[in-house]
């Protein structure tokens, strides 16, 4: 793997070994804290970000290496220089370029650096997040093939990536959105074939009964933020709610992506409920991009564990 901008060319065997990985990282964090010594990751930013600015930072320097913090208003990018150009100079200074976006077509046109690129959100996929997001069912609920999550809300970003990863580990991945909202039918297509499967609901309460774990997004994403009102009566009868939970399996464990915007998407509820795991769910995010630079910028291989 030289980049990653989304996971679709991810098999299953990828996606567990990278989870292997993971979890190796995460449970002696020591023993890779010189892996990546003297590598720098240059870190683009057209939008806001705490939990992927912040792990990524604090997973290069846990690994010995350096993370830039380039947000596009400061650096000439934001001045009209080309994407290429940028992905071109900072190859030269870099050993890798991580980038949150709003189009997908910038992370694709940066892939003419010279250095491993890294999709850190854009309007299509959020690939780290869903590596996060297999790791944290995968701690509380253990083997990921067979296992049922559902997604309640927008057909977007965080779902796409969610659709990708769980139908390549082997899970049966449920969407249940507004008519309307639908995710993207080349990804749903992108999932068919696969080891696990997609499945599309217009009712949120058919496709949460029996789940393994329900997962919300915010109902309008950054850059929709025009929408957001129009978005909420459209998005009300999605709401992650106590009830709505209680029809997943009794021990069934709820995730966010964060940032929630409480009392619209989930209630408080549920997302401080015992069995709430978001918080883990982020911390995972750095353990998963730790495992991730270290394979595409440390050459570290992933070995699939079952
Ligand atoms: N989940 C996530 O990507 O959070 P940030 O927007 O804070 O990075
Ligand atoms: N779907 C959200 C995810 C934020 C991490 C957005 O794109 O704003």
């Amino acid at each position: 793997m030289q980049h990653l901008t989304s996971l679709i060319p991810w098999n299953q065997d990828d996606l567990l070994g990278l989870l292997a990985l993971s979890r190796r990282v995460k449970a002696d964090p020591r023993a890779w804290s010189t892996a990546l010594q003297g590598k720098s990751l240059g870190m683009i930013f057209e939008k806001s970000s705490t939990r992927t600015r912040v792990s990524f930072e604090v997973g290069m320097t846990q690994l010995g290496g350096h993370a830039l913090f380039l947000s596009k208003s400061d650096i000439q990018l934001g001045r009209g220089e080309t994407i290429e150009d940028t992905a071109r100079v900072l190859s030269r200074f870099v050993d890798g370029i991580m980038a949150r976006v709003y189009a997908q077509d910038t992370i694709e046109r940066l892939t003419v650096a010279t250095v491993p690129v890294i999709n850190g959100l854009s309007d299509m996929y959020h690939p780290c997040q869903a590596l996060a997001d297999l790791q944290t069912v995968q701690e509380h609920r253990g083997a990921l093939a067979g296992q049922v999550l559902t997604y309640v809300g927008d057909g977007n970003n965080v779902a796409h990536s969610l659709m990708i990863a769980g139908s390549r580990a082997g899970m049966t991945v449920r969407i249940a959105h507004p008519e309307g909202y639908a995710p993207s039918p080349e990804v749903v297509a992108a999932c068919e074939g696969q080891p696990g499967r997609v499945e599309l609901y217009t009712d949120p309460r058919v496709a949460v009964t029996g789940a393994d774990a329900v997962y919300t997004d915010v109902w309008a994403s950054m850059g929709q933020e025009a929408e957001q009102a129009e978005r909420a009566r459209t998005f009300a009868p999605f709401q992650v709610n106590e009830a709505l939970f209680a029809l997943a399996k009794p021990d069934a464990i709820f995730l966010h992506c964060l940032p929630a915007h409480r009392g619209e998407e989930v209630t408080d509820g549920v997302v401080d409920h015992p069995r709430s795991a978001v918080l883990d769910q982020a911390e995972n995010r750095m353990h998963a991009q730790k495992a991730l630079l270290l394979h595409l910028m440390g050459g570290v291989p992933l070995q699939a564990e079952r």
